[in-house]
């Protein structure tokens, strides 16, 4: 089988980490795998070279791909530049076309980095849970969405969390087929004692789950006691699913059980097209283009590297590639080798290609 890869780099230490991205991928084509990538601009540098934020061209292939590995966009180059199309509009763009409603967030810990993280080692080492977070409706996005003020001189405020069953039904779908391919429980998370929309969420997460997920284990957390279980005992946890705010807020708490900004993946998933199965599918690390360290060769490239790794467990099926990649990280971080940002001050920390070449060396010598 041939999996079609679209490069997005971006600006700033986007195109440094996804050069380490390239070389684990041409490790895995070496040993066979029908990987093709094509490469295209995005953020800055495309409003540099289209005067847009994304081309057309780059759309199209987008559209195309089975899955887009996209860096991180921006920087003060561009802060001037007109708002729609300043470089986030490039991610916005990909967001709404690709239909990308399911944000996926893991929180890993690897065992070499547990005391780095701001909790006991014993209640994050080995964690490995993923926040699914309902991206494109919710309160957000809910009409009436506004602020006005009133005849006695007051303002009034309002936003509106809104959702329908078919939006709840497609998320929950997307939580149990990744719990499949997990460790088979899915915690759906609402606020079905104060609210509307959280009544219907646990009601449609149920019917789905029983329905279509019978070999799947459900429970219901409501947001708050979730917030508290988080940081009480995570390792509770496989795929928690929730809506757009609540997954806001979780998947934040869940990414600081786990260190640096440098290490956390995330992937974006679409609709399902009838013909292949298949998601739209965006992946890409949390952190941003960094221009504080771009061009410096310091970039912790694990964050992309592992969103490429969640490319091959959830777009590609490729189980034993991913838990493959996942080890070679864990095996080079237990080596003790480390970027800057996950370095101990005062000890000795390696470049983006270093730490880029010594994941590939790893993934050959296991
Ligand atoms: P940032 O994530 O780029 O950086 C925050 C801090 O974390 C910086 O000190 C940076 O050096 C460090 N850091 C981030 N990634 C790292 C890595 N892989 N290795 C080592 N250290 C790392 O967020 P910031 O500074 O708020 O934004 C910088 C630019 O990035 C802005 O233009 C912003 O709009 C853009 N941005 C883009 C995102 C995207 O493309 N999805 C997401 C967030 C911000
Ligand atoms: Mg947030």
């Amino acid at each position: 089988a041939t999996h079609k890869l679209l490069l997005l780099p971006g600006d700033g230490i986007g195109p440094e980490v996804m050069a380490q991205v390239e070389k684990i991928v041409g490790w895995f084509r070496k040993r066979g795998l029908g990987f093709e990538t094509e490469t295209d601009l995005v953020g800055g540098s495309a409003y540099d070279a289209h005067g847009k934020a994304i081309s057309e061209e780059a759309m199209g292939r987008a559209q195309a791909a089975d899955a887009v590995l996209f860096g991180a966009v921006g920087g003060p180059k561009w802060d001037g530049v007109p708002y729609d199309v300043r470089p986030e509009a490039g991610l916005l763009r990909l967001r709404k076309d690709l239909g990308l409603f399911a944000n996926l967030r893991p929180a890993i810990c690897y065992p070499a980095l547990a005391d780095a993280s701001s909790l006991k080692r014993e209640i994050v080492e080995g964690l490995d849970i993923v926040i699914v977070r309902e991206l494109t409706g919710g309160v957000y996005f809910g009409e009436p969405k506004e602020l006005v003020t009133l005849e006695n001189g007051q303002q009034r405020a309002v936003d509106t969390q809104v959702y329908t069953s078919g939006e709840i039904e497609r998320i929950a779908r997307v939580a149990f087929d990744l719990a499949r391919k997990r460790r088979n429980k899915v915690s759906s998370s609402e606020k079905m004692n104060v609210m509307k929309t959280g009544v219907l969420w646990r009601q449609v997460v149920s019917r789905v789950g029983k329905a279509e997920y019978a070999d799947v284990e459900l429970e219901h957390v409501l947001a708050d006691n979730c917030a508290m279980q988080l940081v009480r005992n995570p390792k509770q946890f496989d795929v928690i699913v929730t809506d757009n705010l609540f997954g806001d807020i979780l998947s934040d708490i869940a990414a600081m059980l786990t260190g640096s900004l440098g290490m956390l993946p995330s992937a974006s998933l679409g609709m399902e097209d009838p013909a292949t199965g298949r998601r739209k599918a965006l992946y890409e690390p949390v952190h941003g283009s960094a221009p504080d360290i771009a061009g410096k060769g310091l970039a912790n490239p694990i964050a992309m590297i592992g969103s490429f790794g969640m490319a091959l467990r959830y777009s590609f099926g490729l189980v034993e590639e991913a838990d493959r990649l996942e080890k070679a990280i864990a095996n080079v971080l237990a080596s003790g080798l480390r970027t800057k940002d996950i370095a101990a001050p005062g000890t000795n920390a390696v470049g983006t290609k270093d730490m880029g070449e010594a994941i590939v060396r790893e993934l050959e010598a296991q």
